[in-house]
């Protein structure tokens, strides 16, 4: 399957590139960028075609490969979808509510496959974890904190659209993505901010069991760290998040798209639905923020 990466940034150096070279049945054939100097360095490093032009470049390929900030990756994989291109996209998959549902419609308009990076989803042992926890059953709720750093100077995450959207939208789709597939289906949100892009959120799940998360990018190095349980009848299970191989991760998710694209197959518990989804509960939290700082109580 011939892909194409969108995007030429740290991510896609260091996580996509390598991943689309070393997944089986998948080649990385083109590299688009807003960049034509950055896309020609990528492509040459991995013998791919570089693009200026985004029509030449979606002609060129049978899927993308996303690593461009959300609210580009929307209309540009919106536009990918109704040319009939398979997506692996990057969470979260848009910016806005109306954004993720166009992206929604044009995908199964097109019956193309999609999966999005959920990357602890995609992780060996969280799989295993979610497996037990589903096993044992009997939960009452979950706790979670996501202390990022990003913002910090030096960091290559410190990208605009992070300094815009904070924590909420960058690291929140992770957490919010486990707690779901931990504790079933969001049903209801409430969230406040505290200081810099700190936000605290309350999730209610199908079934009953409630959930508490903590974002921010803003943390010191010192602080930063990635922690989620959950906790019922039989005690407190850890989400085994510690170590990521990222590349790894990524390489299971195009292989899981690329064998769904063959097989005619369009869902996938990680797909552009669950994408949304888990978007409209992001889209909530700012909501109630954005009311409570402009001194409305949230509807
Ligand atoms: N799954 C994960 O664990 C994980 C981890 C990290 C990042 N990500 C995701 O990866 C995506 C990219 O993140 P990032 O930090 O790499 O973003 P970024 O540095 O802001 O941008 C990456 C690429 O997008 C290009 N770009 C920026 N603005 C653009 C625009 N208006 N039009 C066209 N191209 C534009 C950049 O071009 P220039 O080089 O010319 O600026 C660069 O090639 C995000 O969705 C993020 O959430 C996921």
């Amino acid at each position: 399957m011939r892909f194409g990466l969108a995007g030429t940034g740290y991510w896609a150096r260091v996580t996509h590139a390598p991943a689309l070279r070393s997944t089986a049945g998948v080649e990385l054939a083109a590299v688009w960028g807003r960049n034509p100097q950055a896309a020609a360095g990528v492509a040459a490093e991995y013998r791919a075609t570089p693009y200026h032009d985004l029509s030449a470049f979606l002609a060129a390929v049978d899927a993308v490969c996303f690593a461009v900030p959300p609210d580009v990756q929307a209309a540009i994989a919106t536009r990918a979808a109704r040319a009939g291109k398979h997506v692996l996209l990057e969470k979260p998959v848009a910016l806005t509510e109306a954004a993720a549902d166009g992206l929604v419609e044009a995908v199964e308009r097109a019956g193309v496959a999609s999966v999005v990076f959920f990357t602890n989803r995609f992780q060996p042992d969280v799989r295993a974890w979610l497996a037990e926890v589903e096993a044992r059953g009997g939960w009452a709720g979950g706790a979670s904190a996501w202390l990022g750093s990003a913002l910090r100077e030096s960091s290559p995450f410190n990208t605009p659209w992070r300094r815009q959207m904070g924590g909420l939208w960058d690291v929140g789709p992770h957490v919010v993505s486990l707690l779901w597939a931990s504790l079933g289906p969001v049903t209801s949100v409430t969230a406040d901010a505290g200081l810099a892009d700190i936000t605290h959120v309350v999730l209610h799940h199908e079934g009953g069991a409630t959930s508490t998360t903590t974002l921010t990018l803003s943390a010191t190095e010192a602080a930063a760290g990635f922690e989620v349980y959950v906790w019922g009848e039989s005690g407190r299970l850890a989400a085994p998040i510690g170590s990521v191989d990222r590349v790894t991760a990524l390489s299971t998710a195009l292989g899981e798209l690329a064998a769904n694209a063959r097989a005619g197959q369009t869902g996938h518990p990680c797909d552009v639905r669950f994408g949304r989804d888990v978007g409209r509960v992001l889209a909530e939290a700012q909501r109630q923020i954005d009311a409570r700082r402009a001194g409305r109580p949230p509807a």
